[in-house]
Protein backbone atom coordinates (compact mmCIF):
# COMPACT_ATOMS: atom_id res chain seq x y z
CA UNK A 1 0.00 0.00 0.00
CA UNK A 2 0.74 3.62 -0.36
CA UNK A 3 2.08 4.92 2.24
CA UNK A 4 0.40 8.62 1.83
CA UNK A 5 -2.96 8.52 0.56
CA UNK A 6 -4.32 12.14 -1.26
CA UNK A 7 -7.87 12.37 0.33
CA UNK A 8 -10.68 13.81 -2.23
CA UNK A 9 -10.52 17.01 -1.52
CA UNK A 10 -11.76 20.66 -3.81
CA UNK A 11 -8.85 21.94 -4.78
CA UNK A 12 -6.96 20.12 -7.12
CA UNK A 13 -5.85 20.34 -10.35
CA UNK A 14 -3.81 18.62 -12.92
CA UNK A 15 -1.39 20.75 -15.04
CA UNK A 16 0.07 19.99 -18.50
CA UNK A 17 3.03 22.51 -18.07
CA UNK A 18 3.71 22.07 -22.33
CA UNK A 19 6.41 23.59 -24.57
CA UNK A 20 4.04 25.50 -26.40
CA UNK A 21 0.59 25.16 -24.36
CA UNK A 22 -0.55 25.25 -20.85
CA UNK A 23 -3.93 23.71 -19.91
CA UNK A 24 -4.96 23.12 -16.33
CA UNK A 25 -8.00 20.95 -15.20
CA UNK A 26 -9.51 21.49 -12.03
CA UNK A 27 -11.10 19.15 -10.44
CA UNK A 28 -15.06 18.83 -10.61
CA UNK A 29 -14.45 21.62 -13.44
CA UNK A 30 -12.54 19.99 -16.19
CA UNK A 31 -10.17 22.22 -18.37
CA UNK A 32 -10.02 25.82 -16.72
CA UNK A 33 -7.06 26.94 -18.66
CA UNK A 34 -5.57 26.56 -21.82
CA UNK A 35 -2.85 29.01 -22.88
CA UNK A 36 0.65 29.46 -24.86
CA UNK A 37 3.47 28.64 -22.55
CA UNK A 38 4.87 32.22 -23.00
CA UNK A 39 5.97 35.41 -20.91
CA UNK A 40 6.84 38.52 -21.66
CA UNK A 41 9.50 40.04 -19.84
CA UNK A 42 11.29 43.58 -19.99
CA UNK A 43 14.84 42.93 -20.08
CA UNK A 44 15.79 46.29 -18.83
CA UNK A 45 14.26 45.89 -15.42
CA UNK A 46 13.46 42.19 -15.36
CA UNK A 47 9.54 42.52 -14.85
CA UNK A 48 7.11 40.12 -16.26
CA UNK A 49 4.92 42.21 -18.20
CA UNK A 50 2.27 39.48 -19.61
CA UNK A 51 1.95 35.71 -19.46
CA UNK A 52 -0.13 33.14 -22.00
CA UNK A 53 -2.42 34.22 -24.69
CA UNK A 54 -1.38 38.27 -23.68
CA UNK A 55 2.46 37.20 -23.66
CA UNK A 56 1.84 35.32 -27.21
CA UNK A 57 0.81 37.99 -29.19
CA UNK A 58 3.67 40.11 -28.23
CA UNK A 59 5.87 37.21 -30.08
CA UNK A 60 8.02 39.06 -33.09
CA UNK A 61 6.29 41.92 -32.22
CA UNK A 62 7.70 43.91 -29.12
CA UNK A 63 10.53 46.39 -29.11
CA UNK A 64 13.94 45.03 -28.46
CA UNK A 65 14.06 44.96 -25.07
CA UNK A 66 10.72 43.26 -24.23
CA UNK A 67 11.27 39.63 -24.63
CA UNK A 68 8.21 37.30 -25.28
CA UNK A 69 9.89 33.61 -23.86
CA UNK A 70 9.13 30.52 -23.31
CA UNK A 71 10.26 29.10 -19.98
CA UNK A 72 10.33 25.37 -21.11
CA UNK A 73 12.10 24.14 -23.93
CA UNK A 74 11.80 20.49 -24.58
CA UNK A 75 9.15 19.65 -22.32
CA UNK A 76 11.43 20.71 -19.31
CA UNK A 77 12.33 23.92 -17.20
CA UNK A 78 14.89 25.65 -19.12
CA UNK A 79 14.27 29.04 -17.03
CA UNK A 80 13.14 28.44 -13.28
CA UNK A 81 12.23 31.47 -12.11
CA UNK A 82 9.87 32.59 -15.01
CA UNK A 83 8.10 28.79 -15.22
CA UNK A 84 7.67 29.60 -11.24
CA UNK A 85 5.93 32.42 -12.20
CA UNK A 86 4.07 31.59 -14.81
CA UNK A 87 2.31 28.22 -13.16
CA UNK A 88 1.15 30.93 -10.32
CA UNK A 89 -0.08 32.95 -12.48
CA UNK A 90 -2.42 29.69 -14.34
CA UNK A 91 -2.84 28.18 -10.66
CA UNK A 92 -4.47 31.16 -9.55
CA UNK A 93 -6.19 32.08 -11.83
CA UNK A 94 -7.55 28.25 -12.23
CA UNK A 95 -8.65 28.35 -8.50
CA UNK A 96 -9.39 31.94 -8.69
CA UNK A 97 -7.37 33.02 -5.82
CA UNK A 98 -9.68 31.24 -3.31
CA UNK A 99 -6.72 28.72 -2.05
CA UNK A 100 -4.78 31.78 -0.84
CA UNK A 101 -7.35 31.84 1.88
CA UNK A 102 -6.33 28.88 3.26
CA UNK A 103 -5.90 25.58 1.20
CA UNK A 104 -3.50 25.04 -1.05
CA UNK A 105 -4.36 23.35 -4.26
CA UNK A 106 -3.08 19.79 -4.45
CA UNK A 107 -1.24 19.44 -8.38
CA UNK A 108 -0.95 16.92 -10.59
CA UNK A 109 1.95 17.67 -13.20
CA UNK A 110 2.82 16.38 -16.36
CA UNK A 111 6.65 15.47 -17.33
CA UNK A 112 8.00 14.16 -20.50
CA UNK A 113 9.47 10.54 -20.21
CA UNK A 114 12.98 9.71 -19.05
CA UNK A 115 13.42 13.31 -17.83
CA UNK A 116 16.48 13.49 -14.95
CA UNK A 117 16.16 13.37 -11.02
CA UNK A 118 16.59 16.95 -11.14
CA UNK A 119 14.51 17.70 -13.73
CA UNK A 120 11.71 16.42 -11.80
CA UNK A 121 12.74 18.24 -8.35
CA UNK A 122 12.61 21.78 -10.81
CA UNK A 123 9.34 20.88 -11.44
CA UNK A 124 8.06 20.21 -7.98
CA UNK A 125 9.76 22.73 -6.67
CA UNK A 126 8.27 25.47 -8.75
CA UNK A 127 5.23 23.89 -8.99
CA UNK A 128 4.85 24.23 -4.53
CA UNK A 129 6.38 27.75 -5.36
CA UNK A 130 3.71 28.47 -6.85
CA UNK A 131 1.02 27.87 -4.44
CA UNK A 132 0.54 24.20 -4.75
CA UNK A 133 0.73 22.33 -1.55
CA UNK A 134 1.65 18.50 -2.98
CA UNK A 135 3.23 18.08 -6.57
CA UNK A 136 2.18 14.60 -7.62
CA UNK A 137 4.34 13.55 -11.17
CA UNK A 138 2.77 11.68 -14.36
CA UNK A 139 4.56 10.44 -17.63
CA UNK A 140 2.61 12.47 -19.65
CA UNK A 141 2.49 9.46 -22.64
CA UNK A 142 0.57 7.62 -20.35
CA UNK A 143 -1.78 10.85 -19.01
CA UNK A 144 -2.04 11.35 -22.90
CA UNK A 145 -3.28 7.20 -22.94
CA UNK A 146 -5.70 7.70 -20.02
CA UNK A 147 -7.54 10.45 -21.29
CA UNK A 148 -7.77 9.02 -24.83
CA UNK A 149 -9.47 5.83 -22.29
CA UNK A 150 -7.15 3.47 -23.35
CA UNK A 151 -7.02 0.04 -20.80
CA UNK A 152 -3.88 1.37 -19.49
CA UNK A 153 -3.95 -0.90 -16.92
CA UNK A 154 -5.13 -4.00 -18.58
CA UNK A 155 -2.37 -6.93 -20.12
CA UNK A 156 -2.21 -5.73 -23.22
CA UNK A 157 0.23 -3.05 -25.32
CA UNK A 158 -1.38 0.14 -25.77
CA UNK A 159 0.84 2.50 -28.09
CA UNK A 160 0.52 5.90 -27.62
CA UNK A 161 2.92 8.60 -29.69
CA UNK A 162 2.61 12.30 -28.10
CA UNK A 163 3.90 14.72 -30.63
CA UNK A 164 3.63 18.10 -29.10
CA UNK A 165 5.56 21.24 -29.51
CA UNK A 166 9.12 20.21 -27.92
CA UNK A 167 9.27 17.03 -28.13
CA UNK A 168 7.71 13.98 -29.42
CA UNK A 169 7.49 10.83 -27.12
CA UNK A 170 6.56 7.50 -27.82
CA UNK A 171 5.64 4.92 -25.22
CA UNK A 172 4.36 1.46 -25.12
CA UNK A 173 2.22 1.00 -22.22
CA UNK A 174 0.69 -2.13 -20.27
CA UNK A 175 -0.35 -2.79 -16.72
CA UNK A 176 -0.67 0.68 -15.11
CA UNK A 177 3.24 0.68 -16.48
CA UNK A 178 5.25 2.37 -19.27
CA UNK A 179 6.89 -0.70 -20.47
CA UNK A 180 9.07 1.04 -23.04
CA UNK A 181 9.25 4.79 -24.01
CA UNK A 182 12.05 7.25 -26.08
CA UNK A 183 11.66 10.95 -26.78
CA UNK A 184 12.98 12.56 -29.38
CA UNK A 185 13.30 16.48 -29.32
CA UNK A 186 11.69 16.80 -32.91
CA UNK A 187 8.17 18.06 -32.37
CA UNK A 188 6.01 20.57 -33.76
CA UNK A 189 7.90 23.47 -33.15
CA UNK A 190 10.72 22.13 -35.43
CA UNK A 191 8.59 22.06 -38.64
CA UNK A 192 8.22 25.81 -37.79
CA UNK A 193 11.72 26.11 -38.02
CA UNK A 194 11.87 24.55 -41.32
CA UNK A 195 9.34 26.31 -42.58
CA UNK A 196 11.40 29.40 -42.14
CA UNK A 197 14.86 27.47 -42.88
CA UNK A 198 12.76 26.60 -46.63
CA UNK A 199 11.78 30.00 -46.96
CA UNK A 200 15.04 31.06 -45.92
CA UNK A 201 17.33 29.10 -48.70
CA UNK A 202 14.59 28.22 -51.55
CA UNK A 203 13.37 32.48 -51.77
CA UNK A 204 15.44 34.66 -49.83
CA UNK A 205 12.37 35.26 -47.50
CA UNK A 206 12.66 35.92 -43.86
CA UNK A 207 9.67 34.87 -42.09
CA UNK A 208 8.47 34.84 -38.54
CA UNK A 209 7.10 31.95 -36.87
CA UNK A 210 3.60 32.59 -36.50
CA UNK A 211 3.89 32.72 -40.49
CA UNK A 212 5.59 30.02 -40.42
CA UNK A 213 3.32 27.91 -37.76
CA UNK A 214 0.04 29.46 -40.09
CA UNK A 215 1.54 27.89 -42.87
CA UNK A 216 1.88 24.86 -40.89
CA UNK A 217 -1.30 24.46 -39.77
CA UNK A 218 -2.89 25.94 -43.29
CA UNK A 219 -1.36 23.74 -45.85
CA UNK A 220 1.20 21.37 -44.00
CA UNK A 221 1.13 17.84 -44.65
CA UNK A 222 2.89 14.39 -44.20
CA UNK A 223 2.03 12.54 -47.17
CA UNK A 224 0.48 13.78 -50.35
CA UNK A 225 -3.22 15.32 -50.08
CA UNK A 226 -5.53 13.80 -52.51
CA UNK A 227 -8.94 15.26 -51.95
CA UNK A 228 -12.43 14.13 -51.62
CA UNK A 229 -14.25 14.80 -55.31
CA UNK A 230 -16.41 17.13 -52.88
CA UNK A 231 -14.20 18.60 -50.81
CA UNK A 232 -15.02 22.25 -49.56
CA UNK A 233 -11.76 23.99 -48.73
CA UNK A 234 -12.36 27.76 -48.16
CA UNK A 235 -8.79 28.37 -49.27
CA UNK A 236 -7.15 28.94 -52.55
CA UNK A 237 -6.58 26.13 -53.95
CA UNK A 238 -5.76 24.42 -57.42
CA UNK A 239 -6.68 21.16 -58.98
CA UNK A 240 -4.56 19.52 -61.09
CA UNK A 241 -5.49 16.27 -62.58
CA UNK A 242 -3.89 13.08 -61.28
CA UNK A 243 -4.92 10.41 -64.59
CA UNK A 244 -7.07 7.49 -63.30
CA UNK A 245 -6.13 7.60 -59.88
CA UNK A 246 -8.71 10.35 -58.40
CA UNK A 247 -7.73 14.06 -58.09
CA UNK A 248 -4.36 15.55 -56.11
CA UNK A 249 -5.18 18.52 -54.55
CA UNK A 250 -2.96 21.08 -54.02
CA UNK A 251 -3.08 23.87 -51.49
CA UNK A 252 -1.11 27.27 -52.04
CA UNK A 253 -1.34 30.53 -49.75
CA UNK A 254 0.93 33.45 -49.55
CA UNK A 255 4.13 33.81 -47.34
CA UNK A 256 4.91 37.01 -46.33
CA UNK A 257 7.88 38.83 -44.97
CA UNK A 258 11.33 40.11 -45.92
CA UNK A 259 13.75 39.37 -48.59
CA UNK A 260 16.83 39.36 -47.62
CA UNK A 261 18.64 40.40 -50.47
CA UNK A 262 16.57 43.84 -51.68
CA UNK A 263 15.00 44.33 -47.37
CA UNK A 264 11.88 44.86 -48.75
CA UNK A 265 8.82 43.23 -47.84
CA UNK A 266 7.65 40.51 -50.13
CA UNK A 267 4.74 38.26 -51.05
CA UNK A 268 5.28 34.34 -52.31
CA UNK A 269 3.12 31.24 -52.54
CA UNK A 270 3.95 28.40 -50.86
CA UNK A 271 2.20 25.39 -52.08
CA UNK A 272 1.46 22.25 -49.78
CA UNK A 273 4.46 20.50 -51.61
CA UNK A 274 6.83 22.86 -50.62
CA UNK A 275 5.62 23.06 -47.23
CA UNK A 276 6.05 18.73 -47.47
CA UNK A 277 9.49 18.82 -48.78
CA UNK A 278 10.87 21.70 -45.99
CA UNK A 279 9.25 19.23 -43.33
CA UNK A 280 10.16 16.06 -44.79
CA UNK A 281 13.56 15.45 -42.97
CA UNK A 282 12.06 15.91 -39.49
CA UNK A 283 8.78 13.74 -39.82
CA UNK A 284 11.05 11.18 -40.66
CA UNK A 285 13.07 11.07 -37.63
CA UNK A 286 9.85 11.08 -36.10
CA UNK A 287 8.42 8.06 -38.15
CA UNK A 288 12.07 6.38 -37.39
CA UNK A 289 11.88 7.25 -33.42
CA UNK A 290 8.32 4.91 -34.12
CA UNK A 291 9.62 2.44 -35.87
CA UNK A 292 12.72 2.41 -33.09
CA UNK A 293 10.33 1.75 -30.56
CA UNK A 294 8.46 -1.09 -32.49
CA UNK A 295 11.63 -2.96 -33.04
CA UNK A 296 12.00 -2.41 -29.17
CA UNK A 297 8.62 -3.70 -27.97
CA UNK A 298 8.32 -7.25 -26.96
CA UNK A 299 6.84 -9.77 -29.40
CA UNK A 300 3.60 -9.75 -27.44
CA UNK A 301 2.81 -6.90 -26.73
CA UNK A 302 3.62 -5.74 -30.42
CA UNK A 303 1.20 -8.63 -31.32
CA UNK A 304 -1.57 -6.44 -29.64
CA UNK A 305 -0.34 -3.40 -30.54
CA UNK A 306 -1.14 -4.80 -34.26
CA UNK A 307 -4.94 -5.53 -33.10
CA UNK A 308 -5.32 -2.00 -31.13
CA UNK A 309 -3.07 0.38 -33.05
CA UNK A 310 -0.87 2.72 -32.69
CA UNK A 311 -2.56 6.14 -31.51
CA UNK A 312 -1.42 9.82 -32.01
CA UNK A 313 -1.57 12.45 -29.09
CA UNK A 314 -0.71 16.44 -28.88
CA UNK A 315 -0.87 19.14 -31.21
CA UNK A 316 1.45 17.76 -33.69
CA UNK A 317 -0.76 14.83 -34.70
CA UNK A 318 -3.09 17.34 -36.08
CA UNK A 319 -0.44 17.88 -39.10
CA UNK A 320 -2.85 16.48 -42.60
CA UNK A 321 -1.99 12.82 -43.57
CA UNK A 322 0.24 12.41 -40.53
CA UNK A 323 -1.38 9.36 -39.00
CA UNK A 324 -2.10 8.18 -42.46
CA UNK A 325 2.56 8.35 -43.29
CA UNK A 326 2.89 6.42 -39.89
CA UNK A 327 0.21 3.58 -40.74
CA UNK A 328 1.99 3.16 -44.39
CA UNK A 329 5.47 3.56 -42.75
CA UNK A 330 4.74 0.91 -39.66
CA UNK A 331 2.19 -1.29 -41.32
CA UNK A 332 -0.15 -1.10 -38.27
CA UNK A 333 -3.56 0.93 -38.13
CA UNK A 334 -3.00 3.55 -36.95
CA UNK A 335 -5.52 6.67 -35.11
CA UNK A 336 -5.99 10.18 -33.71
CA UNK A 337 -7.15 10.34 -30.33
CA UNK A 338 -10.41 12.51 -29.82
CA UNK A 339 -9.08 15.83 -28.89
CA UNK A 340 -5.35 15.39 -29.11
CA UNK A 341 -4.33 18.71 -27.29
CA UNK A 342 -6.33 18.65 -24.12
CA UNK A 343 -5.66 14.34 -23.80
CA UNK A 344 -2.56 14.96 -21.18
CA UNK A 345 -4.75 17.04 -18.86
CA UNK A 346 -7.62 15.24 -19.10
CA UNK A 347 -6.11 11.93 -18.35
CA UNK A 348 -4.12 13.71 -15.41
CA UNK A 349 -7.57 14.92 -13.90
CA UNK A 350 -9.25 11.38 -14.52
CA UNK A 351 -6.23 9.90 -12.73
CA UNK A 352 -7.16 12.97 -9.22
CA UNK A 353 -10.48 12.20 -9.80
CA UNK A 354 -9.83 7.94 -9.58
CA UNK A 355 -7.02 7.92 -7.76
CA UNK A 356 -7.90 4.82 -5.33
CA UNK A 357 -7.77 3.07 -9.23
CA UNK A 358 -5.18 5.02 -11.00
CA UNK A 359 -2.35 6.28 -8.23
CA UNK A 360 -0.20 3.52 -9.35
CA UNK A 361 0.31 5.36 -12.84
CA UNK A 362 2.03 8.38 -11.27
CA UNK A 363 5.78 8.63 -10.85
CA UNK A 364 7.01 7.87 -7.60
CA UNK A 365 8.34 11.16 -5.43
CA UNK A 366 8.61 12.17 -2.07
CA UNK A 367 4.59 12.31 -1.65
CA UNK A 368 3.76 9.06 -3.51
CA UNK A 369 5.95 6.15 -1.76
CA UNK A 370 6.55 2.88 -3.80
CA UNK A 371 4.71 0.24 -2.53
CA UNK A 372 6.12 -1.73 0.70
N1 LIG B 1 -3.70 21.76 -36.95
C1 LIG B 1 -2.40 21.58 -36.68
N2 LIG B 1 -1.57 21.04 -37.60
C2 LIG B 1 -0.26 20.87 -37.33
N3 LIG B 1 0.33 21.19 -36.17
C3 LIG B 1 -0.45 21.73 -35.21
C4 LIG B 1 -1.85 21.95 -35.41
N4 LIG B 1 -2.36 22.51 -34.28
C5 LIG B 1 -1.33 22.64 -33.42
N5 LIG B 1 -0.19 22.17 -33.97
C6 LIG B 1 1.16 22.16 -33.37
O1 LIG B 1 1.12 21.45 -32.16
C7 LIG B 1 2.19 21.91 -31.32
C8 LIG B 1 1.69 22.12 -29.92
O2 LIG B 1 1.14 20.92 -29.44
P1 LIG B 1 0.93 20.68 -27.88
O3 LIG B 1 0.11 21.77 -27.30
O4 LIG B 1 0.44 19.29 -27.73
O5 LIG B 1 2.44 20.82 -27.37
P2 LIG B 1 2.99 20.93 -25.89
O6 LIG B 1 2.30 19.92 -25.04
O7 LIG B 1 2.93 22.33 -25.43
O8 LIG B 1 4.52 20.56 -26.10
P3 LIG B 1 5.41 19.38 -25.46
O9 LIG B 1 4.47 18.24 -25.20
O10 LIG B 1 6.44 19.07 -26.49
O11 LIG B 1 6.01 19.97 -24.23
C9 LIG B 1 2.69 23.22 -31.94
O12 LIG B 1 3.96 22.99 -32.55
C10 LIG B 1 1.63 23.55 -32.98
O13 LIG B 1 2.17 24.22 -34.10
MG1 LIG C 1 2.60 17.99 -24.47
Amino acid sequence: MFKKFIPHFSEESAIDLGTANSLVYVRGQGIVIQEPSVVAVNQKTGQILSIGAEAKKMVGRTPGYIVANRPLVQGVISDFEVTEQMLKYFIEKAHKKRFILGSRPRVIVGIPCGVTEVEKKAVIDATKNAGASEVFLIEQPMAAAIGARLPVQEAGGNFIVDIGGGTTEVAVISLGGIVISKSLRIAGDKLNEDIIQFAQEEYKLLIGERTAEEIKIRIGSAYPLISARNLKEKIQKEQISNGTNGTKEKKVIPMRGRNLITGLPEEILISDGDARRAMEKSIKQIISEIKNTIEETPPELLADVMNSGIYLAGGGSLLRKLDVLVSKETKIPTKIIEDPMTAMVRGAGMVLENLDQLKETLVETEYLEPPK
